[in-house]
């Protein structure tokens, strides 16, 4: 027997928008179940550096599907931050799985995939250490849609992919930079080594003497430079982040997680395809001003493109860029061209959150028409990532994040709309 309105276990419930119609009532029709968390509490100072990782943080339990997660940084009255005080650089969440009673790990990278914790990446590309979150995302993430269309989900949860004697944990990864009362925003944003004076990496690696700016620079604890030393300011602040999810049932189409970095240096072989070489992910570049260099184009563009290969065809259901302030749009292309998907950014304009000028504070998304866009099996895609270089920048990012289905929905399904439901809040 159906119930339009099943009672959850939760803790407070907030009032449906849609209500059940007489024709849904045919179908048993999923639930998109959302609850708000808030992370642990993180301190941060007039020009300070957090870049903690959370592990095993609230999140829902049991085979899921993932719809759509969303965060964004919060102080000790649930006030959102505007990122003119507190710049989120990045968060990351990932997936694990950890051995039944084993502690929390400390983060080092080079932990991963140690018998206690494994990682559990995406589908790809990148290899090693880069780019195997579930979801990430930046400064744009109050203005930028997660969500994951119908009838398609991210399975998680399911007992049957959990070796034993493990469980499934999520990490969470932020890192944010309080640029109140510093010399140059900017500059600390794009983490600058010289406004951090360091010239050593967070394990004391002397940096390379051309590596001027990017996440080496500005590791947990570091400091960037004030315009005059002042006191106090100290604020605790939180992620406060919003899960969206289904319960998994058969006629949810899963979807494959791709990110896609535009500083990777895989490289075709003449008759390869690409599954079986090396995918070196750098993650940040730098932007040279045109100005400096003098011959850049007079619209001063950086236009940043690489090759890839996807293990698999299939469908593309989502896509989105994450970029960096100067950022004007990123692409991913098909081999004959076509426009696969373009994500391009909004600037803010103000200075209340959610409109901080001079700040990405959205991206624009892709929700192909279903089976519009197909990725065919060994097709050779270009990433562009294009930003602005009528400055230098450095440490910025040209990462594209794809769905991907192997298959099709089956026609019956597009009747199962999914309504709408809070299970706590925060
Ligand atoms: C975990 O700890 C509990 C209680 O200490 C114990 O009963 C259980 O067997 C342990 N599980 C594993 C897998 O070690
Ligand atoms: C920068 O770092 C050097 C070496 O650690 C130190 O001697 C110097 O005082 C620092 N400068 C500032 C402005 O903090
Ligand atoms: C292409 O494949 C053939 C047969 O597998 C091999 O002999 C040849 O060296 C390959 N060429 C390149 C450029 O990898
Ligand atoms: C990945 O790590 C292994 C082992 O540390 C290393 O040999 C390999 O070169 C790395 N690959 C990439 C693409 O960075
Ligand atoms: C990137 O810049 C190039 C060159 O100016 C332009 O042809 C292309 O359309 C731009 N792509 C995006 C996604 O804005």
């Amino acid at each position: 027997m159906l119930h339009c309105f099943r009672v959850p276990l939760a803790i407070l419930l907030l009032a449906l928008s849609i209500t059940c119609s007489h024709a849904f009532r045919k179908y048993r029709h999923p639930e998109i179940k959302s609850a708000v968390f808030l992370s642990p509490k993180f301190v941060l100072e007039q020009g300070s550096v957090v870049n903690e990782y959370y592990y095993n943080i609230d999140f829902p339990r049991g085979h899921i599907a993932l719809k759509g997660f969303n965060a964004e940084v919060v102080d000790e009255a649930g006030h959102p931050v505007p990122l003119h005080e507190t710049y989120l650089h990045h968060w990351v969440l990932s997936r694990y799985y950890q051995r039944l009673n084993a502690t929390n790990p400390e983060h080092d990278d080079h932990k991963h995939n140690q018998p206690d914790h494994i990682l559990v990446r995406n589908s790809g590309i990148c290899q090693n250490n880069s780019g195997g979150q579930y979801y990430g995302l930046g400064s744009e993430t109050r203005g930028t849609n997660t969500d994951v269309p119908h009838p398609y989900g991210i399975e998680v949860g399911n007992s049957a992919d959990i070796p034993a004697g493990y469980e499934e944990g999520w990490m969470l990864n932020v890192h944010a930079i309080d640029t109140r009362g510093v010399e140059d925003k900017l500059g600390c944003t794009e983490c600058r080594c010289d406004l951090y004076n360091v010239t050593k990496d967070e394990y004391g690696r002397p940096l390379r003497p051309d590596y001027i700016g990017g996440l080496r620079c500005c590791y947990d604890h570091t400091q960037c430079r004030l315009r005059e030393v002042s006191e106090g300011a100290k604020r605790n602040l939180y992620m406060r982040y919003t899960v969206k999810w289904i319960d998994w049932d058969e006629f949810i189409v899963p979807v494959k997680i791709y990110i896609l970095d535009v500083t990777d240096t895989w490289k075709q072989l003449d008759n390869s395809t690409g599954q079986s070489s090396e995918h070196e992910c750098h993650v940040e570049y730098d932007v040279e001003s045109c100005s400096a260099s003098g011959m850049a184009d007079n619209r001063c563009t950086d236009s940043k493109r690489t090759s890839l290969v996807l293990p698999t065809g299939g469908y593309i259901v989502y896509g989105v860029a994450h970029q960096h302030s100067g950022g004007l749009g990123s692409a991913l292309y098909g081999e004959d061209g076509r426009v696969l998907c373009s994500s391009i950014p909004t600037y803010g304009q103000g200075k209340e959150a959610g409109n901080e000028a001079g700040y990405i504070v959205g991206m624009s998304t892709c929700y192909p028409q279903p089976g519009s866009v197909k990725v065919n099996a060994g097709e050779t895609l270009i990433l562009e990532s294009n930003y602005s270089s009528a400055q230098r920048h450095t440490g910025v990012m040209g990462l594209f994040y794809i769905l991907v289905a192997d298959q099709l929905p089956k026609p019956r399904l597009s009747l199962r709309v999914p309504i709408a439901k809070k299970v706590n809040k925060v």
